[in-house]
C-alpha cells in the first residue's frame, strides 16, 4: 500500500472531515468517563493488550464504564434458547409478532432482571446458522463488542447470518471482514481514502441537492396542501452522494445512466439482503416467509447490475486508486464502492435522515426556533453554511447526537467469543464461552438509566456543556464509542463523522430556508416510517 489513507485522514486539518474531527464536542484524547455512574477516564487502545485475555476490571472497554470496582463471581446467563426449532419459533413470533422488537427485549430484561441474556435472533435454522446469541442490553456489557481482541466480527454485519456473496458481485465486501483479515485494512482505508479525496464537494454538494429536494416540497405543498417525505429524500441524498463521490449525476443521460430509478434500484437490492431479519411493514403471512428463507439474488440481479454499470463507468478515478494506492482487485473495489455509498451511506441515511424530522418536530415550534437561530447566527450573512459556522453549532450537534442516541439507524451489531471470558454488565459479571455469538440491541443501550437520566425522553441539549461531553463515550451506534475513531484495526463505522457532517448540514440548511416545518400523520413499516410535511414555513426574510 503506497500510502495510509486512514492517517492521512486523520492528520490532515485542512480536510474538512478531519477539521470536524479535531472540534467535535468529544474527542478521543480528551475523553472522559461518561454516564453518572462512571468514574474511569477514557484511554487509548493499548496495542500491548491486544488479542490477551485479561480479566474484566483491567480492560479498556469495561474499566471505562465500570460503576464499581467490586469484582462481581461470574454467573450463567439467564434466559433460555428453548427446545431446537420451537424455541426459535416462539421468540420470533414475540419479536415479529405479539410484542414487537423494543418490548420483547424489555419483557425477558424483566423477567430474568439482567440486561444480558440468552435469546434466539432471528431468522435462524433451518435454512440459516445458529440463532442462539447473547444479547448485552447496557452501556457497560457492550463494550466487548468493540473490543475486536475479544470478538471476531467475521460476517456478522447484517446479523446471525450473512446474505449469498452474490449480492456483492462474489466477493465478502468489507463490512463482512474480521480486521484479522488481510483485505479488511486496503479496503478500510480505501474507504476512507473515498471520503477524503472528495471531502471539499461534501458542503456545496449537499447545498445543491439539498436546494432540489426542498423546491420539490414547496412544489408539493403547494399544489396539495402536503409534501411527501420519502422519495425527496431519497432522491436528494442519491443526487448529492453520486455527485460528490464519482462527480455524476445519477439520473444524468448516458449509456450507465441510472435514469429515476436509482433510489427503487438500490432500495430492491437492499431489501433483498435485509429481509430474513428486518421487519418490513409487510403483510404478516409474507413477513413471516421472509424470515425463514433466504431470498436469492437472482430475484434484484438486473437492478444491481444496473448499479454496479453506473459505478463502474463513473467510478473510474477511484477505481484507478484503488488499484494503484491499495493493491486491490478492481472489480472488488468497485463492488465495496458501491456497498459503501449504496448500502452503508445511503441506506443508512434513508433511517437516520426521517429521525432527524421526527425528533426535531417532536420538540415543538419553539425549539425549532432556537435552533433556527443558532444556524442563521453563525452562518452570519452569507448564508453560505461553512465548517466554521457548523463547529459553532453547539445546539445543532447535540441534538444530533441525541437523535443518534435514541434512534440508531443500525439497530444490532454482533461479535463472536474470541475466547472464554467474563462479560460485565453493571450489576453483574457473566461467563461467555469461545464461539458463542454476542449481539447488543442499540436502542436499548444507549437508553441505558444507568447513564442517562430521563432515557426515554428526547432531550436535544443533553449533549452540550462538560456533562453533556462526558455523556458523549455513551453514544455508540457506530460500533464503538462517539468519543473514539474508526480505524484500519477496529470494526468502528468508517463513515461516523461524515454521518455526523450530513445530519448537522442537514439541520443547517433547512433552518436557512424555513422557520420551522411541521409533520402529518407519520406510519410506522417496519423500521422505516413515512409522513409527510404539513407545513413548511419559508424563512421571512428569503
Ligand atoms: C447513517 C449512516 C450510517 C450508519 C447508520 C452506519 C452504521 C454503521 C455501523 C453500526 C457499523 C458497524 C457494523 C458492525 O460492526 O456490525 C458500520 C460499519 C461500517 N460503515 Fe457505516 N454507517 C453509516 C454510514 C457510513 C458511511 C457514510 C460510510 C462510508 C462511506 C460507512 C462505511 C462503513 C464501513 C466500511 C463499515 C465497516 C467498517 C469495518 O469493517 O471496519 N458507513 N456502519
Amino acid at each position: 500500500m503506497a500510502s495510509s489513507a486512514a492517517a492521512q485522514l486523520q492528520s490532515s486539518l485542512s480536510f474538512q472531515l478531519s477539521e470536524l474531527r479535531v472540534l467535535k464536542l468529544g474527542s478521543a484524547s480528551q475523553s472522559k468517563a461518561g454516564g453518572r455512574s462512571s468514574c474511569a477516564r477514557g484511554r487509548p487502545r493499548n496495542p500491548s493488550t491486544a488479542g490477551k485475555y485479561l480479566p474484566p476490571q483491567a480492560t479498556e472497554t469495561s474499566s471505562r464504564l465500570a460503576s464499581s470496582t467490586v469484582e462481581l463471581p461470574p454467573q450463567e446467563i439467564p434466559g433460555s434458547y428453548g427446545p431446537p426449532f420451537i424455541g426459535l419459533a416462539v421468540d420470533k413470533l414475540n419479536y415479529f409478532v405479539v410484542q414487537g422488537r423494543d418490548e420483547f427485549f424489555l419483557s425477558l430484561m424483566q423477567r430474568y432482571k439482567s440486561t444480558v441474556i440468552r435469546v434466539n435472533m432471528p431468522p435462524g435454522p433451518p435454512l440459516f446458522p445458529d440463532s442462539r446469541t447473547i444479547m448485552l442490553l447496557d452501556q457497560k456489557s457492550i463494550r466487548v463488542l468493540f473490543d475486536t481482541s475479544k470478538v471476531e466480527k467475521k460476517d456478522v454485519f447484517a446479523g446471525t447470518y450473512m446474505p449469498s456473496t452474490d449480492f456483492t458481485g462474489g466477493f465478502r465486501v468489507l463490512p463482512y471482514l474480521d480486521p484479522s483479515e488481510p483485505k479488511h485494512a486496503p479496503l478500510k482505508d480505501f474507504c476512507f481514502k473515498i471520503l477524503q479525496s472528495n471531502g471539499r464537494k461534501f458542503l456545496p454538494e449537499f447545498h445543491t441537492a439539498f436546494d432540489e429536494g426542498a423546491s420539490e416540497w414547496d412544489a408539493q405543498l403547494d399544489a396539495k396542501g402536503e409534501a411527501e417525505f420519502t422519495s425527496v429524500c431519497q432522491n436528494f441524498t442519491l443526487s448529492f452522494l453520486c455527485r460528490a463521490i464519482l462527480d455524476a449525476d445519477p439520473s444524468a443521460p448516458g449509456s450507465a445512466s441510472l435514469r429515476d430509478e436509482g433510489p427503487s434500484l438500490i432500495q430492491a437490492w437492499i431489501a433483498a439482503q435485509l429481509a430474513p431479519q428486518a421487519s418490513l411493514g409487510l403483510p404478516k403471512p409474507v413477513e413471516a416467509l421472509l424470515h425463514t428463507i433466504p431470498l436469492p439474488f437472482s430475484l434484484v440481479s438486473n437492478q444491481y447490475n444496473k448499479v454496479y454499470q453506473f459505478f463502474y463507468t463513473n467510478g473510474h478515478h477511484l477505481l484507478d486508486i484503488a488499484e494503484q494506492e491499495f493493491g486491490l482487485d478492481r472489480a472488488e473495489a468497485c463492488h465495496n464502492l458501491l456497498f459503501f455509498v449504496c448500502f452503508n451511506t445511503w441506506g443508512g441515511l434513508q433511517l437516520f435522515l426521517p429521525a432527524i424530522f421526527q425528533r426535531i418536530a417532536s420538540a415543538g415550534v419553539s425549539f425549532q426556533k432556537e435552533l433556527a437561530q443558532e444556524v442563521r447566527s453563525a452562518v452570519g450573512e452569507g448564508d453560505e453554511v461553512t465548517m466554521k459556522a457548523l463547529q459553532s453549532m453547539k445546539l445543532v450537534h447535540s441534538t444530533v447526537y441525541e437523535v443518534l442516541r435514541m434512534d440508531p439507524p443500525v439497530p444490532f451489531q454482533y461479535g463472536r467469543a474470541k475466547d472464554d471470558m467474563i462479560v460485565e454488565s453493571h450489576d453483574a459479571a457473566y461467563k461467555v464461552r469461545k464461539g458463542e455469538l454476542l449481539g447488543c440491541y442499540q436502542k436499548i443501550a444507549m437508553r441505558d438509566p444507568k447513564v442517562f437520566e430521563a432515557p426515554q425522553t428526547f432531550k436535544p441539549k443533553r449533549f452540550m456543556g462538560a456533562e453533556g461531553e462526558r455523556l458523549l463515550q455513551n453514544v455508540t451506534w457506530s460500533n464503538g464509542p462517539e468519543t473514539e475513531e474508526p480505524t484500519l484495526s477496529n470494526k468502528q463505522c468508517a463513515g461516523k463523522d461524515f454521518v455526523n457532517l450530513m445530519a448537522r448540514l442537514l439541520i443547517a440548511e433547512i433552518y436557512l430556508r424555513y422557520d420551522f416545518f411541521k409533520l402529518g400523520k407519520v406510519e410506522q413499516h417496519g423500521a422505516r416510517s413515512s409522513f409527510g410535511f404539513k407545513v413548511l414555513k419559508r424563512r421571512r426574510d428569503v
